[in-house]
């Protein structure tokens, strides 16, 4: 055996040219992909998704299409990182310049009008290449109606009373078309994993109320050609009577079902969905709780009223005993604390989640969101500490996690 080709020697120029191997097969991809998005008369949509390990791109997925904007063709890029969109029109031969490519993506989808080109970033580094052949067709629209999920004149927003007969929102439910409409764009992003895998789609809504959000989310998913299955929840029975009502005039009381239920009492079942939006006081924390003992997928809650810890708060730790001489700031005060306890109950039960404002204030106070997706991530003894320390500098034991199954956060002693 000769010096060069031992021990470790062999083994990193091995590891070096294996390294080299794939860079060249990423580069000739990379450029594959390049090209085709170059091509402004063939170019239909990209899409660039999922994380290479050790990577952290810069949105959970960018989204690429050619967009006619005063007879210039332009390249739109659409930055979803889960709790919003940023959108950049550039020209095409900007593209290149903007290494997009090398923040770390696994997946990369480019369709032309022929052709879909599908690349995978293996585990460790190897380029999987796919190319499928297809008729697909370029959307050069930009205006704003291409953003909305719902069109003003969707019959479900009119069987809902949302839009009048003639299709036009009602000046007085702007508010609430708004409200839809973004709590649908949230909806689209947290289950793009879910619409990726399941050709049925099942969904509860915790406190129902009109259930404005259960029959958009069900139009949401039957528009994507979803089977759907929905259960809407509310402790009163006139909002029962209403909805089933609006479903059998939507044709859809099939795959719909209304009940009137104090959420707690609701029966354990699989859905994939738990949303509850403006549920209130501890109704919030009866819809946490159900979803986390069922393992909901996503459960998506829009807080309301807060009393559960107000009601035990004595005093407040001594740091920052200051902002309970001024009566607005201590309940602001309670009312993050009630929700960052909430969110921190979420991640020690094994889901992602974030806290974010779903819609400006200017439409309405009550703009908070909590999203959990679940996640394989299995440790959470730090965020357990956390949130035991927490309760004991404030004196608290917060209502959802009496709720919980077990009677306590799983781990805790
Ligand atoms: C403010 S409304 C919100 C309705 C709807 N989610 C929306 O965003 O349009 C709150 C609803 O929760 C219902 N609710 C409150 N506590 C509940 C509980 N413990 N169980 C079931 N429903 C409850 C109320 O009856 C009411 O319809």
């Amino acid at each position: 055996m000769n010096g060069t080709n031992s021990g470790p020697r062999r083994l990193a120029s091995t590891i070096r040219d294996r390294f080299w191997a794939v860079t060249a097969e990423w580069e000739d991809v990379r450029e594959e992909i390049v090209q085709r998005i170059s091509d402004d008369s063939n170019f239909v949509r990209a899409v660039f998704s999922g994380r290479r390990r050790n990577f952290q791109p810069s949105a959970e997925r960018i989204d690429v299409k050619p967009v006619l904007l005063k007879e210039r063709l332009l390249l739109q890029l659409t930055w979803l990182d889960g709790t919003k969109n940023l959108t950049k029109n550039i020209s095409f031969n900007e593209f290149r310049n903007l290494a997009l490519l090398e923040e770390g993506f696994s997946n990369f989808l480019v369709e032309s009008r022929t052709e879909s080109f599908e690349v995978r970033i293996g585990k460790r580094g190897q380029v999987f290449r796919k190319i499928s052949r297809g008729q697909f067709t370029p959307n050069y629209e930009h205006d704003h109606t291409k953003n909305r999920i719902l069109e003003e004149n969707d019959p479900f927003l009119r069987a809902v009373g949302i839009s009048d007969i003639s299709g036009r929102v009602k000046p007085s439910m702007r508010d609430k078309y708004r409200q839809v409409e973004e709590f649908l764009k949230i909806l689209e992003r947290s289950a793009a994993r879910l619409l990726d895998s399941k050709s049925e789609i099942r969904m509860v809504d915790l406190g129902c109320g009109h259930a404005y959000l259960t029959f958009a989310a069900f139009r949401f998913f039957q528009l994507r050609g979803r089977q759907v299955n929905f259960v809407g929840v509310d402790i009163r029975e006139s909002s029962r009577i209403r909805n089933e009502k609006i479903a059998v005039e939507l044709g859809i009381e099939q795959h719909v079902t209304f009940l009137a239920s104090e959420i707690r009492e609701f029966r354990d079942e699989e859905f994939e969905i738990a949303i509850a939006l403006h549920a209130c006081d501890t109704a919030t924390d009866d819809a946490l709780a159900w979803a986390i003992n069922n393992e909901v997928e996503v459960v998506l809650a829009a807080p309301c009223c807060h009393h559960d810890l107000h009601k035990q708060v004595k005093d407040f730790p001594r740091d920052i005993g200051i902002i309970s001489r001024d009566g607005i700031l201590a309940t602001r005060q309670l009312d993050l604390l009630t929700d960052e306890l909430r969110a921190q109950i979420l991640r020690i039960s094994g889901y992602k989640t974030e806290v974010f404002e779903f819609i400006s204030g200017d439409h309405t106070a009550r703009n908070l969101m909590i999203r959990g997706v679940r996640s394989a991530k299995a440790d959470h003894a730090i965020e357990l500490r956390e949130y035991r320390h927490i309760c004991k500098a404030w004196g608290v034991a917060p209502a959802l996690e009496a709720r919980l199954k077990l009677g306590v956060i799983p781990g805790s002693d």
